[in-house]
This record gives structure tokens, C-alpha cells and sequence, in this order.
């Protein structure tokens, strides 16, 4: 299907969204849209092979014959001077195919409720408290306290409040340095990455010695996991599951209230399954995915050779489908394309949809909420607001 959404966008929402979407990327995102509408595969020189296309994408995910993700130009580039060697994100094959196994038990449907009750129960009471009590509240800010505490659950220390946003900051340090357009990080961003990254982690791993089901670190032991290779998924998880959802979240409510659907979620008269995934469709917080050719073939017909780099760009892949409608079902080349697809499919997608839904949740159980003022981030690496700050529709 070829990219034809080039015309300005017209209604509120989508507005907003091309206004996040320029602030963080004011080249890179025009440059994309302007290459999506010369086709669903178009080689660019310095980025790579373009696709643009939900099916093609699909398949170049799923196909691990011809594409991987360790060669040139792959996330292996940017990540294994930063994480080591073996991370899944960076890792192929059978010792990837190995390690999954072991941890498909990690994010069961009981422990993501219970780290959600755990860590996140206060920081959303006082969100709910604050709005029902007619104070402004910035959501990106609730969003940044939520990350914390679940990166303190992560790397196995206390959700202690006072530490969630130094948390929050550390994590957000370490993706601060990719660029589209950059093949690898440089060693000054390296470094930095490494010290903040083994800073965090150093608590996870006397987690991990002291084991026990009570921390993430210590349930990784559980599972067979290594102390390097614990090590290795805590980054993983800290550098994935981070700023993913402090893009969201904030997105997902201010598109709700600009559509008027945070009043049908409130009135109960919609689906928040569904809103929730057509809000992940129209703002993609993972908005491109990278593959290094292993092998040559073709991409809907223009060939690749080894060593190119395949820049799956998820945003355009999902955004041809239309304007914001939590009422039409996606169709199945597009299902969850914005948590991946194939064997590097997101491991955290239960805990990210169960920390989207709780702050939802306590949102909407304040009342009727409205967007009073808001900031777009800018030159940021996923898309998002700096402040959106939420105000009950009539304080009590
Ligand atoms: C809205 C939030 C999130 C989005 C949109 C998202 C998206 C993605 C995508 C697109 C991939 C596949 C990348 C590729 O194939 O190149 C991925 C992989 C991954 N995600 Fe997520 N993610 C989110 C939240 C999380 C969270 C909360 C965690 C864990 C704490 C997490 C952990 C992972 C891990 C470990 C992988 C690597 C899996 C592998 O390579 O086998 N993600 N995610």
C-alpha cells in the first residue's frame, strides 16, 4: 500500500500529533513521509531501504533467513557497546530462540497485576486525589513517576517515591543519543550510557545474588538466567520499556480527550481495549525498526544485498490506515505491528498494557478531565509531550 497521507492534517488531534511528531524530529520525520510517498520500498543513501509498508514489514520481521538483527547497521551497531554482546535485542538464532524461552514466564498476567498494584498504586491514587480535588496535574510527569517506579521493581531496588524521578532520568540518559541517522553511538555517549547503565544495574545484580521471588532480578535467577544474562535483560528492559511509555501515556489521553473519547471511556459506551490500540496505531512510540540484510533478496521487488540496512518505519506502515476510529477493526497485517512481529516480538507488552490501563484507569475515575495547557518535546528520540497538564472539566 503506498503512503498518501502528505496533505496537512486537519482536526485537532491530528494536529497535535504532527506538532509531536516535527518537535522531536523536525527533519527526519518529513524527510521519511516525503520518501514513503515515492513507494512502500525506497532506497535512501546514508539511511538505508525504507519500508513503508505493513506487510512487506511484516515479513522482513518475521523472515530470520535473510535479515537480522547483528550485522551492519542492525540495533547490534548502536547496543552491544552499550548492553554487551547478549541482550535479545541483539542476538539471533537459536541462543535468542534459548533465552526467550527462558523468560516467557517472567511477564505472567499475576505478576504484572501485582507489580502493578505494587509500584504504582500511590503515584496513581495521587493523580486521581489531585484531579478529583481540582488541582492541575502534568500527566508527562505522572508518566516519568510510573517509569521510575517500575524501573525501581526492575532493577530490583525499593519504590521508594523520593527515587522515581532520578529513575526515570537515568534510564531516559541512556537512549538520549540515538539518531535515525546515526549507525552507532559515539564513544563519549558510550561511555556515559555504560556508567548510568551499570549504575542501575548494579542493584539488580545484588538482587539477582540475594534471589527470591520478591524482585524482577531475583525471579530472572529463578528462571535459569545467568547473572551476566540477568544483567543483560534488565538493561534491555530499562532501555525498551521506558520512554516507550512516557510517550504514550500522555498521547493516549490528550488523543482521547481531543476526540472526545475519554467521555465514552468515562461513560463506559466505549472499548478501552480497543482505544488503547488504535492510540498505539495513530502515535507508534517504537516508530521504527532496524534489520541488517544477512542474505541477498527483495523487498516487494526492489532487491537487497548483505549488508544493507532495512529501516521499517512503523509510524508510516500504521498511519495509512486513516484517521483515529477505535470502532474499525485492524486488519491482519497490521495487528500489533507497533509491539514488532516475529520472534523479536516486545516481551514487555503484558506490563505495558497493564501500566497504560492503570493510569488510564485513575485518570478517568477522577471525573470529566480536559487538557489545559501543553508542550510538545523537542529533538527527543521518541515522539512526545514535555507537559500536558490535565484540570477537571468544572473543579468541585
Ligand atoms: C508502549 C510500550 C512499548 C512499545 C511500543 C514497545 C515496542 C517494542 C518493539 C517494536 C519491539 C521489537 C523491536 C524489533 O523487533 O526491532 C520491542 C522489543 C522488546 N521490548 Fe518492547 N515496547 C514497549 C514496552 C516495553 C516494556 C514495558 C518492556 C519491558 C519492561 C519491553 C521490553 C522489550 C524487550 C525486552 C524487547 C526485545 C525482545 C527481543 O528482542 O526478543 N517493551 N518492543
Amino acid at each position: 500500500m503506498t503512503v498518501t497521507t502528505t496533505t496537512a492534517p486537519d482536526a485537532t488531534w491530528q494536529r497535535w500529533e504532527h506538532r509531536v511528531q516535527t518537535s522531536a524530529h523536525p527533519v527526519a520525520f518529513r524527510l521519511l513521509r516525503a520518501i514513503a510517498a515515492r513507494g512502500p520500498v525506497v532506497r535512501v543513501p546514508r539511511v538505508g531501504v525504507v519500508v513503508s509498508d505493513a506487510a512487506l514489514a511484516r515479513d522482513v520481521l518475521c523472515d530470520t533467513a535473510h535479515y537480522t538483527k547483528t550485522g551492519p547497521g542492525s540495533p547490534s551497531d548502536l547496543w552491544t557497546p552499550v548492553l554487551g554482546p547478549a541482550v535479545l535485542l541483539n542476538m539471533e538464532g537459536a541462543d535468542h530462540a534459548a533465552l526467550r524461552r527462558r523468560l516467557s514466564g517472567l511477564f505472567t498476567p499475576g505478576y504484572v497485576a501485582g507489580l502493578c498494584d505494587r509500584v504504582l498504586a500511590q503515584p496513581l491514587a495521587d493523580l486521581t486525589r489531585r484531579l478529583a480535588a481540582g488541582e492541575e496535574v502534568d500527566l508527562v510527569r505522572v508518566a516519568q513517576s510510573c517509569a521510575g517506579a517500575a524501573i525501581c521493581e526492575i532493577v530490583g531496588l525499593p519504590a521508594e517515591p523520593e527515587r522515581f524521578a532520578a529513575a526515570h532520568a537515568d534510564a531516559s540518559e541512556v537512549t538520549k543519543a540515538v539518531r535515525l541517522w546515526r549507525h552507532s553511538l559515539p564513544p563519549r555517549h558510550v561511555r556515559r550510557a555504560r556508567d548510568v547503565l551499570g549504575r542501575l544495574t548494579a542493584s539488580a545484580v545484588h538482587a539477582y545474588r540475594r534471589g527470591g521471588d520478591d524482585t524482577l532480578p531475583g525471579r530472572l535467577r529463578g528462571l535459569g538466567l545467568s547473572e551476566d544474562e540477568a544483567r543483560g535483560a534488565v538493561g534491555a528492559f530499562l532501555l525498551t520499556g521506558t520512554e516507550t511509555l512516557v510517550s504514550f501515556i500522555p498521547r493516549l489521553v490528550a488523543l482521547c480527550h481531543d476526540t472526545a473519547w475519554l467521555d465514552r471511556l468515562r461513560d463506559g459506551t466505549a472499548d478501552a481495549g480497543a482505544v488503547v490500540e488504535e492510540a498505539l496505531r495513530v502515535t507508534v512510540p517504537s516508530p521504527v525498526m532496524l534489520r541488517s540484510v544477512a542474505r541477498p533478496t527483495a523487498i516487494g521487488g526492489v532487491p537487497v544485498a548483505p549488508g544493507d540496512r532495512v529501516v521499517i518505519a512503523t509510524l508510516l506502515c500504521a498511519s495509512v490506515y486513516g484517521a483515529f476510529d477505535p470502532d474499525r477493526p485492524h486488519p491482519p497485517e497490521l495487528r500489533r505491528l507497533w509491539f514488532g512481529a516475529g520472534p523479536h516480538f516486545c516481551l514487555g507488552m503484558p506490563l505495558a498494557m497493564a501500566q497504560i490501563r492503570a493510569v488510564l484507569d485513575a485518570v478517568l475515575a477522577a471525573g470529566p478531565v480536559t487538557v489545559a495547557r501543553r508542550r510538545t518535546a523537542r529533538h527527543v528520540l521518541i515522539p512526545g509531550y514535555a507537559r500536558l497538564i490535565l484540570t477537571l472539566r468544572s473543579a468541585p
